[in-house]
């Protein structure tokens, strides 16, 4: 999960992502997020962040921002980012066609096609961390659904 910052939406995408995959027993994927910039790098999320995931009982209140780096397209197998900032950023690094293909915004799994941005709440009030938070909800759900569906039929 990649967004400009790695404070407010992608460690919340992080956070839900890695607790609805617990909840479904999907202990064989692996989560992170980073951020485009390493503005934060080494701080803990945004407290509007931290405090919006424990209002829905996750705690992200332990992660660390980092910067994005062109090993992650090694580590992953897909690059999830919240805008089409954070799109150009991310393919900006990218090596090979093989890299680009791992990208994707992260809303096209639930409104495939439709290229929506998670907006940047940074400069806003709760009201905006509550927006990612259901955004990214429904995206992480239709995620699974994808993944799975993908597995099974491999
Ligand atoms: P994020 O939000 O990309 O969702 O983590 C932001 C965090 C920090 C800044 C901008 C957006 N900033 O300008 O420092």
């Amino acid at each position: 999960m990649v967004c400009l910052g790695n404070i407010c939406r992608s460690p919340l995408a992080e956070g839900v992502l890695r607790h609805k995959l617990n909840e479904r027993n999907i202990t064989h994927i692996a989560v992170d997020s980073a951020g485009t910039s390493g503005w934060h790098a080494g701080e803990n999320p945004d407290p509007r962040s931290v405090q919006n995931a424990a209002g829905h009982g996750i705690d992200i209140s332990k992660l660390r921002s980092r910067q994005f780096t062109v090993q992650d397209f090694d580590e992953f197998h897909y690059i999830f980012v919240m805008d089409q900032s954070n799109y150009d950023d991310v393919l900006s690094l990218a090596r090979h066609e093989e890299d680009r293909q791992k990208v994707d915004l992260l809303l096209n799994a639930a409104w495939p096609g439709k290229n929506l941005p998670v907006p940047d709440p940074y400069y806003g009030g709760e009201a905006g961390f509550e927006k990612v938070f259901s955004l990214v909800s429904e995206a992480c759900d239709a995620l699974i659904e994808n993944l799975i569906i993908q597995h099974e039929n491999r």
